[in-house]
């Protein structure tokens, strides 16, 4: 017997395959724009189509989920709900321009290159964090940055990107049910608020403070954010955070620990013990790692060949269960979807 799926289901998953064959041919564009700039052909890096077929088809399966997630009330269908057409129009053609910016820097190496707005924010900064990630203009250090951010990252994952962020929401409602009344979220490394949006309309009573290290992110984040109550804006650090001890119920971060040297990734686990609350939940998204999927492990490896990620070799090689459980978390919970992976542990009660 079949069994029949959901109508909002269906409908769900229907717009998420429409919107990554979007982002797709977004993607594809951006080498086509540049040869006809350049007049050079580039020959894009020959794939055995076995491997090309397997990431499709877990990206596929996280599409899907996140379908499901939605029909079960997980979270709420407004997650998909797409930013105004003109604004995501008019943004292509400078995301187009950017990323042939981008592509000279990729070929000179260059990952230190800053306009004046940038570096005003370097003296204040961690030496690990002054550089351009991912080659991309302005680092994380400008408004022009900050305003293409979400999109670009759209497009590097073939419109995945914000399923890749929702894993780590049912692993948290497992835990609490509910809207969140009476629940402090903290949210590191929150850049412009992609997943907080998220999480406020699974937690919409849930206060949520969030925190990260660029000024023009934090900025973008509080106008991305400006129609939810309850949020709090704090520039800071991941790895000494300006909070009290044992302040927060769910301690969470995404798509930031690969972009940490070693050291840091212990310090900020460290940290977000000490302001969680005993018994309290840490989670996380981020890449996966190297043992997580070995069929997909060629795509690990070319990441940090395509793109300017100097900590992630090391990220790929050091599970963060392995750090997770060092620092005296317990009661992992894990799922995987395409390339990433969402983790969540457990503070001990102390007895
Ligand atoms: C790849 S972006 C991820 C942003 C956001 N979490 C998302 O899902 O799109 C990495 C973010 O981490 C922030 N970041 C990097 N190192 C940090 C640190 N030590 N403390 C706080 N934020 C940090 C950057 O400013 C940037 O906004």
């Amino acid at each position: 017997m079949k069994l029949k799926i959901p109508f909002q289901e269906r409908v769900s998953l229907g717009y998420s395959l429409a919107r990554t064959i979007h982002f797709t041919v977004q993607q594809m564009s951006l080498p086509i724009f540049e040869m006809i700039l350049t007049g050079k052909v580039k020959r894009p890096p020959q794939l055995e189509p076995q491997k090309i077929q397997r990431a499709y088809q877990e990206l596929y399966k996280l599409l899907k989920k996140d379908s499901q997630n939605i029909a079960s009330g997980i979270y709420p269908l407004e997650v998909l709900k797409p930013e105004k057409a003109t604004r995501h129009l008019l943004r292509f053609p400078r995301i187009l321009l950017d990323g042939y910016g981008l592509s000279k820097r990729r070929q000179k190496k260059e990952a230190k290159s800053f306009n004046s707005e940038a570096q005003e924010y370097l003296s204040d900064l961690p030496e690990y964090y002054k550089r351009n990630f991912h080659f991309q203009t302005g680092g994380y250090l400008t408004e022009h940055s900050a305003d293409l951010y979400e999109h670009q990252v759209e497009i590097l994952f073939s419109g995945s990107a914000d399923a890749m962020r929702r894993l780590i929401i049912p692993l948290v409602k497992q835990a609490y049910p509910g809207q969140g009344e009476g629940l402090h979220f903290l949210e590191v490394a929150a850049g412009t608020g992609r997943l907080t949006r998220f999480m406020k309309l699974a937690f919409p009573k849930a206060r949520i403070t969030v925190l990260d290290l660029s000024d023009p992110y934090l900025k973008r984040a509080r106008v991305n954010l400006n129609n939810f109550d309850r949020l709090d804006f704090v520039q800071g650090a991941a790895e000494n955070l300006p909070f009290a001890d044992q302040k927060f119920d769910v301690v969470y971060s995404c798509f930031v620990f690969h972009e940490l040297p070693f050291e840091i990734r212990k310090k900020v686990l460290e940290e977000s013990a000490r302001v969680l609350k005993e018994g309290g939940l840490i989670g996380l998204v981020d890449s996966l790692q190297h043992d997580d999927m070995t069929e997909l492990a060629w795509a690990l490896e070319q990441f940090p060949i395509d793109f300017h990620e100097p900590f992630y070799k090391n990220y790929i090689q050091n599970p963060m269960e392995g750090l997770l459980a060092y620092q005296g978390f317990t009661d992992f919970k894990k799922d995987v979807g395409f390339l990433s992976k969402a983790l969540l542990a457990k503070r001990p009660i102390s007895s």
